[in-house]
């Protein structure tokens, strides 16, 4: 766990708008961004996993590691990443690929700690778009944020059809987060 906060900082301090985030997600943050996966669930994808934490949530829920594709930026955690969840596909690419590495309308759940309010709107739809683009019908895309405001702009998700439903806040995470989940407006 040390060797995360070493590799974290270190990471913070190299690309500081690319993590946007002054330390990693709480155990209990992951587990409320996991609520209700299991063997299930999947496929599932992470978008910008960092050093694992959210990940170990994820499987902690009951993803099988074959079911999960972890899609992360930063080549020094998406080795790090490799190295520490056997089995787990990693991929060193922007969320913006998603489609990429699933066929589409293939995947249940897409787990994302990515910085989206710090990214420009061009950037946050193209992610948006991939992720609804590997999505099922059905399916959910999970963001966590630290502020009072839904993660992304409401112009952006009104353009792209979706909405967004607040869920758990999650007091014992630094700072406090809110999990907010994201849907097509159609099927909700
Ligand atoms: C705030 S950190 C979150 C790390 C981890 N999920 C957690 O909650 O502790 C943001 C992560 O997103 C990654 N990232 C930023 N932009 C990305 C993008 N477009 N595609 C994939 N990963 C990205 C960063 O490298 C970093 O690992």
């Amino acid at each position: 766990m040390a060797q995360d906060f070493i590799l974290f900082a270190k990471q913070l301090l190299a690309s500081p708008f690319q993590v946007s985030a002054i330390s990693p997600s709480s155990r209990f943050l992951a587990r409320a961004m996991a609520a209700g996966l299991g063997p299930h669930s999947g496929p599932v994808m992470e978008f910008g996993p960092g050093t694992g934490q959210l990940t170990r949530g994820v499987l902690a829920a009951g993803v099988a590691p074959q079911d999960l594709t972890l899609i992360e930026m930063s080549a020094d955690f998406a080795r790090h990443l490799q190295n520490i969840f056997a089995g787990v596909n990693v991929r060193r690419a922007g969320a913006q690929e998603a489609a990429s590495f699933a066929p589409a309308g293939s995947v249940g759940v897409v787990i994302s700690g990515l910085p989206l309010l710090s990214m420009p709107d061009p950037v946050v739809e193209a992610i948006l778009t991939a992720a609804f683009t590997v999505l099922r019908a059905g399916g959910e895309m999970r963001q966590f944020t630290y502020g009072s405001k839904p993660p992304i702009a409401p112009h952006i998700m009104e353009k792209l059809g979706l909405v967004a439903v607040k869920a758990g806040k999650v007091w014992l995470n630094l700072p406090p987060a809110r999990v907010y989940i994201l849907k097509r407006a159609r099927e909700v």
